[in-house]
């Protein structure tokens, strides 16, 4: 291992991942992606099957990468410490259908061993933030698929992470809901690093601060989406449109050989 802590570029590089790959037999699923993150909102752009799980769940350290390193504020994902400021909602996340909200996320408190008073009270705090407040001692299975991924969001703040990562969270939310998600997204993004993957590109396009796309494992653009570049949507049709089958239109489009503008990486 190496010994440095550094935080990277400027100083504000928080995650920091090196090289990292995953393998499969012979299938590379995530291949040789390098991060630099600070805090803000990033918005992990890819088809189904591009490898943004995969990724998302090494960077939570319940997946061990097939190489490369990965750390948060220096610390290495292994360990107690960087847990200890991961919050994490992943892509199905399973709820328990006969607690309350409140039971729930006192529940997951408990198990990220808050002590009860913190667990009371950031309890309460967050279904109030997500809107739940009025919901808090309703059974979970009462609830709408909107109200869930909220829980979901809720129980992924508790211990105030430095680093969330939210797998597909806007999946199953009305337009209403979406709004109310984008400002506590943009709220989070204050004081921490939140890595939300969607395949919806109106899901990030107007909160995330910088775009990561990625396209069979690999990061094909990384950082800020500018208005000079085009439109967003255009760019990232351009690259999935034929793949994605459910875009015939946008696959038509551009059917000579994908050569996007600029702000492209190899
Ligand atoms: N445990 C596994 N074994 C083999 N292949 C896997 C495994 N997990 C994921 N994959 C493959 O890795 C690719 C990326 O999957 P995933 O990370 O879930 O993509 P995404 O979240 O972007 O849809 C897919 O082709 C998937 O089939
Ligand atoms: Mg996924």
């Amino acid at each position: 291992m190496k010994g440095t802590t550094e935080p990277g570029a400027g100083g504000k590089s928080l995650l920091c991942a090196r090289d990292v790959s995953k393998q499969y037999q012979n299938k590379t699923v995530v291949d040789h992606i390098s991060l630099q993150l600070g805090k803000g909102v990033y918005g992990l752009l890819g088809a189904n099957g591009a490898g943004k799980t995969t990724l998302m769940r090494m960077l939570c350290g319940i997946l061990r990468p097939t190489q490369g390193q990965i750390t948060l504020a220096g610390k290495p994902v292994t360990g107690e410490e960087y847990r200890a400021m991961l919050g994490y909602l992943p892509q199905d996340f399973g709820y328990y259908p006969d607690f309350t909200g409140k039971e729930f996320l006192l529940y997951m408190a408990a198990l990220k061993g808050m002590p009860k008073p913190w667990a009371n009270q950031k309890s309460r705090e967050l279904l109030e933030v997500v809107g739940l407040a009025e919901q808090a001692d309703k059974k979970i299975k009462t609830y709408s698929g909107g109200m869930k991924q909220r829980l979901g969001i809720a129980q992924a703040l508790l211990n105030d992470p430095l680093l969330l990562v939210l797998d597909e969270p806007t999946a199953g939310l009305d337009p209403k809901e979406r709004v109310r998600f984008r400002e506590l997204i943009a709220q989070a993004g204050q004081s921490s690093i939140v890595l939300l993957s969607t395949h919806i590109v109106s899901d990030v396009e107007h909160i995330a601060d910088s775009i990561l796309m990625m396209k069979a494992g690999r990061l094909i653009y990384q950082g800020k989406w500018e208005e000079n570049k085009g439109d967003l949507e255009a760019f990232y049709l351009e690259q999935f449109g034929e793949e994605m089958g459910k875009s015939p239109a946008a696959g038509r489009k551009k059917q000579k050989e994908a050569q996007p503008g600029g702000g492209r990486q190899k």
